[in-house]
C-alpha cells in the first residue's frame, strides 16, 4: 500500500486519509474503543443519562463506538438527536446500515471532514465528541475549533486520546525503533495516533481553541488477546500499522510481527494489556 518515501513524502500518512480508514472498515471492531467512549459520555452526560432534548456530535465516528452508546444517554427523553460524521464512506456505511435495519430515527449519518464542518451552523449541539479520531486530523487545531464552532454556548465537549505508554501503542513503537533508528518525535505516531498523548499538550490544544474549564482525565481498560493470537496481526491493514510500511520495507512484515508478538508476550505474558487513554473534557 505505501512505499518507502520517507524523505520526500508530502502527502498525508494513511491514517489521514478516507481511503486508509476505508480499508479496515469491514474488519474493524469498536468493541475496545467503545470502552473509552462510555466514559466519556459519563463525564459529560452522566451515568444516568438524560430526559432532556438535546443534540450530540459524533467525530470521526467510525462504525459507531460513541453514537450507539450515546442512544442509552438519550433513551428517557423524546426529541434528542445525534449527528455522526466521519470522513471514510466505508466506516459510515457500517454505522448507517445498522441505523436502517434497526429502524433508528434519532440518528443521522455524513460524510464529513472533521476540520472542516461545512454544513453545520454555529452554536447547533449540546454536546460534542470525537473518540479517537481527532487526533488523526493534520490540522488538530481546525478541528478543535471547528468542535468550539458548532457547541452551544453551555455545550461540553469529550475527545480522546492515546498515551505513548499504552502497551498496543508502544508495540508498534517498539517495531519500529527495532528496524530503524527514526525517534518517536519524527515517527509516523507523532502526527496521528501519539499526536495527544502529552496531557499538557492536550490541554493547551483545547484551551487554544477556546475551551474553558479543560480537564484531562486518564481511564484505563483492558485489551485481552486471545490466547494463541498474534497481537501484532489483529492489526494488519489498521492504517496506524500500515504506516510503518512508510519506514518498514514491507517484506520485513514476518519479522516485523515477530518483534511485536515478542515484545506483548516479554511485557504482558496473561495477554492482558491494560491501556491507558486520556479524555480531554471542556465547555464552551
Ligand atoms: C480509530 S478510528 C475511531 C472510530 C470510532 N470513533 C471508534 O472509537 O471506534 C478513527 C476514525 O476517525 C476517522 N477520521 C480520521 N480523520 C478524519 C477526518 N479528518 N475527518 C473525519 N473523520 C476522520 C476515520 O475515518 C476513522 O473512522
Amino acid at each position: 500500500m505505501s512505499t518507502n518515501t520517507m524523505s520526500t513524502n508530502t502527502k498525508n500518512q494513511i491514517d489521514q486519509t478516507p481511503e486508509g480508514w476505508d480499508t479496515i472498515s469491514k474488519a474493524y471492531s469498536h468493541g475496545f474503543t467503545q470502552l473509552y467512549a462510555i466514559d466519556a459520555l459519563d463525564l459529560t452526560i452522566g451515568k444516568n443519562g438524560t430526559k432532556d432534548d438535546i443534540k450530540i456530535l459524533d467525530v470521526g465516528c467510525g462504525t459507531g463506538a460513541l453514537t450507539l452508546n450515546a442512544l442509552y444517554k438519550i433513551k428517557d427523553s423524546k426529541n434528542s438527536f445525534i449527528l455522526s460524521t466521519d470522513f471514510s464512506p466505508s466506516m459510515l456505511k457500517i454505522l448507517s446500515d445498522k441505523v436502517r435495519e434497526n429502524k433508528i430515527d434519532n440518528i443521522e449519518t455524513k460524510i464529513m471532514d472533521g476540520q472542516n464542518m461545512v454544513g453545520i451552523q454555529d452554536n447547533t449541539f449540546d454536546f460534542a465528541y470525537s473518540v479517537f479520531g481527532l487526533i488523526y486530523f493534520p490540522d488538530r487545531n481546525k478541528g478543535f475549533k471547528e468542535m468550539h464552532r458548532v457547541l452551544k454556548a453551555s455545550g461540553k465537549v469529550a475527545i480522546t486520546s492515546w498515551l505513548s505508554t499504552t502497551p498496543f501503542c508502544e508495540m508498534l513503537t517498539t517495531g519500529l525503533s527495532h528496524f530503524t533508528t527514526i525517534d518517536a518525535k519524527q515517527s509516523p505516531y507523532k502526527k496521528g495516533l501519539l499526536s495527544l498523548a502529552d496531557k499538557q499538550q492536550f490541554k493547551q490544544e483545547m484551551i487554544a481553541a477556546g475551551f474553558k474549564d479543560v480537564e484531562i482525565h486518564t481511564v484505563h481498560h483492558n485489551m485481552v488477546i486471545p490466547a494463541g493470537t498474534s497481537c501484532a496481526s489483529l492489526f494488519h491493514d489498521n492504517p496506524v500499522y500500515e504506516c510503518l510500511f512508510d519506514y518498514i520495507p514491507r517484506e520485513k512484515q514476518d519479522e516485523l510481527d515477530k518483534v511485536m508478538d515478542d515484545y506483548v508476550s516479554k511485557n504482558y505474558p496473561n495477554l492482558i494489556l491494560n491501556s491507558a487513554g486520556y479524555i480531554g473534557i471542556g465547555t464552551k
